[in-house]
């Protein structure tokens, strides 16, 4: 016995160093530390059950320990006496659980009452809905619409209204708070008969970027879903507002080029840019697309290069995507026929639609340092948190340096 501990102590130490390595890092997508209300409220539920069962787990172990010590077989014991039925003991294991799961029943029911509240007076109104395989996001009093990266104020109630265009997917942005079903509008000839339409409402105190991805297996590229939450305080939203609403008209001779592309390309169908005349509803608005801190809803990180691969290899890039690409058809669309020119240029135009800098309100005269992201993102979450980190940062940058 006396040998086996330094083999038990060689295997167990690397293995906690492995498991403590579990805790080292950044964590976007962590779900410890929220910063809304909402989240809150889900997370302090979530430590009480687990401090509940941890004492638990503590007293039931301390006993079977104390039990097997006190009570093992002794050389020349006689065999145990077999014991039938204990009307006291089967009361006090029936009653105990009972009470544990009254003193968890307690403050899960008031932690659902809390979390399903009516909006609150002046709360913000912001719709997300899913499709296969991106996030629209609708703020209807102020008319605007964007897609896979959303901004929200600090400060202020926030009602996620939760619907989907197709299947039901699941609205998950861990740091703003727990997962929630995306669920299908029926569209009957009546008219819109939604199934059952979920909210969120949610303050958040704290500014910064937060990841999410769709949380319910949704289709093929379930897994490219991804989301980015810009929580901004109030001044910046209203600056966000302004600027999405500010046609932006491209910097460059090739921007321009890619602009008149567009708009002369099957692109319209399906994408809407503020202040131009491409109105399709099908696709994500690409207002701004180049703010975004993704291609794709977190295929690949955003700059020219990687969108124009994008425009001219959508199907075969993110398998089942609706979007055709340049020779293949895709979405019941056919291939675009666009050669790699048209796709530079349009990629071009469309990383040109970035927020202008501050103290150059006039729309599109200047764009952001380009985007040092890595070249793909796919699979690896830590790879799109350093994409937005990235993206982010930029943003920040830019905005800080005065205009040249
Ligand atoms: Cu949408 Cu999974």
């Amino acid at each position: 016995m006396r040998q086996g501990f330094p083999r038990i102590t060689r295997w167990l130490a690397p293995g906690v160093v492995l498991l403590l390595t579990a805790c080292a890092g950044e964590h976007p997508q962590t779900v410890l530390r929220p910063i809304t209300d909402y989240g809150r409220i889900q997370s302090d539920l979530w430590a009480t059950v687990t401090w509940w069962t941890v004492g638990i787990m503590l007293v039931v172990f301390g006993a079977l320990t104390y039990i097997l010590v006190r009570y093992r077989a002794r050389p020349g014991d006689p065999p145990p006496k077999p014991i039938y039925g204990s009307t006291r003991l089967e009361i006090a294991w029936t009653i105990g659980p009972a009470l544990i799961i009254l003193f968890i029943a307690i403050p899960t029911i008031r932690a659902i009452f809390e979390t399903q509240a009516e909006d609150p007076e002046g709360a913000l109104v912001i719709q997300a809905i899913g499709h296969q395989w991106w996030w629209e996001f609708r703020y209807p009093e102020l008319g605007v619409t964007t897609a896979n990266q959303f901004y929200m104020p600090e400060g202020r109630p926030v009602s996620l209204h939760l619907s989907s265009a197709d299947v039901i997917h699941s609205f998950w942005v861990p740091r703003l708070g727990g997962k929630k079903d995306v669920n299908p509008v029926v569209r009957t000839p009546e008219g819109v008969r939604p199934l059952h339409l979920n909210r969120i409402v949610l303050q958040a105190d704290s500014t910064g970027d937060y990841k999410g991805q769709c949380a319910e297996y949704c289709g093929t590229a379930h897994a490219i879903m991804y989301m980015l939450a810009r929580v901004v305080d109030e001044a910046e939203f209203q600056r966000w507002i302004e600027d999405i609403r500010t046609p932006m008209e491209p910097a460059g001779d090739l921007a321009a080029q890619g602009r008149e592309i567009f708009q002369r390309s099957t692109c319209i169908a399906c994408h809407t840019i503020e202040g131009t005349s491409a109105r399709g509803q099908l696709g994500p608005n690409l207002t701004l697309f180049g703010d975004r801190f993704s291609i794709a809803a977190g295929l690949m990180a955003n700059n020219e290069e990687n969108l124009t691969e994008w425009i001219l290899h959508a199907p075969e890039l993110k398998k089942g995507a609706l979007m055709p690409g340049a020779r293949v058809g895709g979405g019941g669309m056919p291939p675009t026929g666009l050669s790699r020119e048209d796709a530079r240029a349009i990629a071009a135009y469309l990383s040109d639609l970035r927020r202008p800098l501050l103290g150059a309100r006039p729309a599109g005269s200047a764009a952001a340092p380009p985007s040092t992201a890595p070249d793909t993102m796919v699979g690896t979450t830590d790879t799109t948190g350093i994409a937005a980190d990235t993206a982010s940062a930029a943003a920040d940058t830019a905005r800080q340096q005065p205009q040249l």
